[in-house]
């Protein structure tokens, strides 16, 4: 102890006026005590007090104490009043003599502490008071107290104190620099482990995320008040303060009990250096935070898809609220970054929010990628819908070929599906139908056609594809049609199956017509069953295939337009029965074969090759005979062969005569045969092929040359003319025996003298 402050003490007991020091120096307990306030110098502020209260450590206090004992911890000792323990009540937050300009604010300048009462008695902060109201004067009193109280520590280490979670999560944010400020705050901290409760999944993932930051720092804010709010000051009733995120946070304060936006505050006024902690044991949801689909797709770890979008200029689908989106969002590690477009980009967010129970099977949505190629319009996106019968109720959803992981999420008026893996935009037209080999024929004719480009170059192109069964249908039609001859006869057939800026649905093929690339319009019509016929009677079997310029219906049959006339004359250039048409040249029958309902049988080059074609280009009337025993003025057959059952063959005339008929049957296995009606064994064809012409007749391709039956007398086969004669020298012969007969006998009789009776 210094001299001056010996000498002043001396003083003081001079005067008699006790002090806080006098009382102090009289008891063994403080001489720790006495020696800080010393050594620090407060002394003659001590001895200056009017009154005052001190809780004053005792020796084994210090001894516990492990921190510094300077100016401020002992200034937080000191109450400017003197107060017995009476005075106090539990629960109070009592003003010490310790100000730290700033870190409470204007309206609470001095640093408080704790007065608390239980079963032990009174303590102070965490101090026990183990001897009480030691009277200097009546304004000075003495608490003793058990340890040395420590200062409060700033709201950030107060918060790691109290939830080292929250700490953890508030410290990926600024709100921990904010908390350490010299600056008053009231801190409302939750008591729970998991402060991110009342968040989804996804969004505890993306307020957890870097991208999250600002809204977790929002979420903080909304949880603090800058000014220091003492429950223990707080008087009954209502009122609303403005928390740093700008929400409100109402303060509710009954006899029993105290509220922040109705929650319950379990435990008030935690003291810090720069303010106070209320804990709560629930956590806050702020209104302000508003999720949309760019934040939520951050939360499912779709970074990569926020990512471009904002490269190529999609942000607006994210960030609005304006108009209703599904997003289809594939993990970061599906996405091959090669494909990246802004095109591509765009199909994966369809029109309008579609929440799972408004997707059926086989339905098509609008993507948002408007394409050059669809004439503007924007291309679909397909859906299949699998109602699963198993354990594992629900159904899968696929669009495209990626399946939905999980649930939709829905977020703001949009909604979002995490895919398996990436769509693909829909390709190129022909690389898609040279997947199905039912299309092979329809392809080889566009390549035949030359039509091919133009295809691959209409814009919002609806087309038809007959199968190869429906070329096969055709017959000898299809033969004609890819003859190089009939090229532009083709192309107008394959234009019929296509139309240009008319994108048609199956959707759309309700009761239609449809402006075709041949000029001519095709009926499209729906049934209640739902199957769709295009034009008289073909169906389409398999509709929707996407392609990027346009769509692709499968169809049962060909279409031929009724601009495009086929002739029987087509038809054997077609199969190049070369022969037959020069036989019928000859004869000038070629105009009579493209009238109407005329039938041509036609034997193929090879089957004239087995007779003698230069004796028969010389025999006028047997060649003549030739042609018309082919050609049967009739119109065409769906069925060749009569459909009552006690006959299996049918007989047609021929142009030849009505009694130059041919037989058409059918054996077992399906195949027609053709006879020349009484004809000999040669004249037996097997059809090869069959072809239908506008005019309503057509060709049957034959693989030998029928013979007309050789006619004697009467028109009749020669055979029987044969007959007739050696019948008629028979009958003649037998007359005139007779009469040569009785002519002998009469003449006998003149001759011997015989007279007439008479
Ligand atoms: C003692 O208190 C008086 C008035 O309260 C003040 O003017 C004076 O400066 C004080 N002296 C010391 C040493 O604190
Ligand atoms: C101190 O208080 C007592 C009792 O309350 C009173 O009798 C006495 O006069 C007071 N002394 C002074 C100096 O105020
Ligand atoms: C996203 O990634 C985080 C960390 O890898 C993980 O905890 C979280 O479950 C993921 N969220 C989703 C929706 O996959
Ligand atoms: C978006 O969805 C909401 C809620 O379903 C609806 O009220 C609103 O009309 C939709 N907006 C648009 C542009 O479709
Ligand atoms: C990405 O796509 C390109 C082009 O289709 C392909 O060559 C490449 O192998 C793909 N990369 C991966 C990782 O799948
Ligand atoms: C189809 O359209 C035609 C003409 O537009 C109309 O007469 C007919 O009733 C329609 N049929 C159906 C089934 O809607
Ligand atoms: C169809 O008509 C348009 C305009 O009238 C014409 O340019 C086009 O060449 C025609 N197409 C065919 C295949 O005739
Ligand atoms: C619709 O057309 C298909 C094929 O022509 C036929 O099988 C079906 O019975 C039709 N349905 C109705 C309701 O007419």
């Amino acid at each position: 102890m210094k001299i001056q402050n010996l000498l002043f003490l001396l003083f003081i007991s001079i005067t008699q006026c006790q002090t806080i020091i006098d009382k102090l120096s009289k008891d063994e307990r403080f001489s720790t005590l006495l020696s800080h306030l010393d050594s620090t110098g407060l002394i003659p502020l001590v001895n200056n007090l009017t009154s005052g209260t001190l809780f004053a450590p005792d020796n084994d206090a210090f001894t516990k104490f492990e921190g510094e004992v300077d100016k401020k911890v002992l200034m937080y000792h000191f109450v400017n009043k003197g107060m017995t323990m009476d005075m106090f009540h539990h629960g109070q937050l009592k003003e010490s003599l310790l100000v730290l300009p700033g870190y409470l604010g204007p309206d609470h300048e001095a640093q408080r502490f704790k007065v608390s009462n239980n079963d032990k008695g009174w303590s102070v902060n965490q101090a026990r008071v183990v001897d009480e109201d030691i009277k200097v004067d009546n304004h000075t009193y003495i608490q003793v107290i058990d340890r040395v109280m420590t200062l409060p520590s700033l709201l950030g280490d107060s918060t790691k104190t109290n939830n080292e979670i929250v700490y953890d999560l508030m410290a990926t944010t600024e709100i921990i620099h904010l908390l350490q400020k010299k600056k008053p705050f009231t801190l409302f901290l939750t008591n729970l482990k998991t402060p991110l409760e009342k968040y989804n999944a996804i969004e505890s993932t993306y307020l957890q995320s870097e991208y999250g930051k600002q809204d977790l720092s929002t979420f903080f804010k909304y949880s603090i008040i800058d000014k220091v709010i003492y429950m223990d000051e707080f008087t009954s009733g209502k009122t609303t303060f403005k928390s740093l995120s700008g929400d409100s946070l109402v303060i509710a304060s009954t006899k029993k009990s105290m509220t922040v936006n109705d929650i319950p505050i379990v435990q008030s006024d935690i003291l810090a250096a720069n303010g106070i902690i209320h804990l709560i044991d629930e956590t806050f949801h702020p209104n302000s935070i508003e999720f949309n689909a760019r934040k939520y797709m951050y939360g499912a770890n779709s970074t990569y898809m926020v990512e471009y979008m904002d490269q190529y200029h999609l942000d607006q689908y994210l960030d609005q609220t304006e108009n209703n989106y599904t997003f289809l969002v594939p993990p970061n590690d599906a996405i091959n970054k090669t494909l990246l477009s802004k095109a591509w980009l765009s199909y994966h967010i369809i029109k309008d929010a579609w929440p799972q129970q408004n997707l059926n099977d086989n339905m098509l949505l609008d993507s948002q990628y408007q394409s050059y190629a669809l004439d503007q319009h924007y291309q679909k996106i397909p859906v299949s819908v699998e109602h699963e019968v198993s354990i594992y109720s629900g159904h899968s959803i696929q669009f495209g070929h990626a399946r939905v992981i999980g649930d939709e999420v829905s977020v703001g008026n949009d909604i979002i599906y995490q895919i398996s893996e990436p769509l693909s935009l829909p390709g190129d037209i022909l690389e898609k139908l040279v997947l199905d080999l039912d299309f092979s024929t329809f392809i080889a004719t566009l390549y035949v056609s030359q039509v091919v480009q133009e295809i691959k170059a209409t814009q919002g192109l609806t087309l038809f594809v007959p199968t190869n069964d429906a070329f096969q249908k055709l017959g000898l039609v299809t033969k004609y049609l890819v003859h190089p001859t009939a090229k532009a006869q083709l192309q107008t057939v394959l234009r019929y199956h296509a139309a240009a800026n008319s994108l048609l649905y199956y959707n759309d093929m309700k009761n239609i017509t449809m402006e075709t690339l041949a000029n001519e319009t095709l009926v499209i019509k729906q049934n209640e069953s739902g199957t769709v016929t295009v034009g008289d009677s073909a169906t389409v079997t398999a509709s929707d295939l996407l392609v990027s310029n346009g769509v692709v219906h499968k169809l049962s049959q060909v279409l031929i337009p009724s601009q495009l006339v086929i002739t029987n004359q087509n038809l054997l250039v077609g199969i190049e029965s070369n022969t037959m048409l020069q036989i019928l040249e000859r004869v000038g029958l070629l105009d009579v074969i493209n009238q109407e309902n005329i039938v041509v049988l036609a034997p193929s080059d090879k089957a004239f090759s087995r007779i003698n074609l230069d004796d028969l280009f010389l025999d006028a009337v047997q060649m003549e005979r030739i042609a018309k025993l082919h050609i049967i003025p009739r119109e065409w057959q769906d069925r060749w062969i009569a459909q009552n059952p006690s006959h299996d063959k049918s007989e047609y005339p021929t142009l030849l005569s009505d009694d130059d008929k041919v037989t058409i049957r059918e054996n077992e296995k399906g195949e027609l045969w053709i006879d020349v009606k009484n004809g000999g064994e040669n004249d037996r064809a097997h059809v090869t092929g069959l072809g239908r012409v506008s005019a309503g007749g057509g060709v049957l391709a034959i693989d030998t040359v029928l013979l007309p039956i050789r006619r004697g007398l009467f028109g009749l086969p020669w055979i029987w003319s044969l007959v007739v004669i050696l019948t008629l020298v028979i009958i003649i012969g037998g007359i005139l025996s007779i009469v040569g007969f009785f002519g002998y006998k009469i003449y006998n009789r003149r001759r011997l003298g015989y007279r007439p009776i008479f």
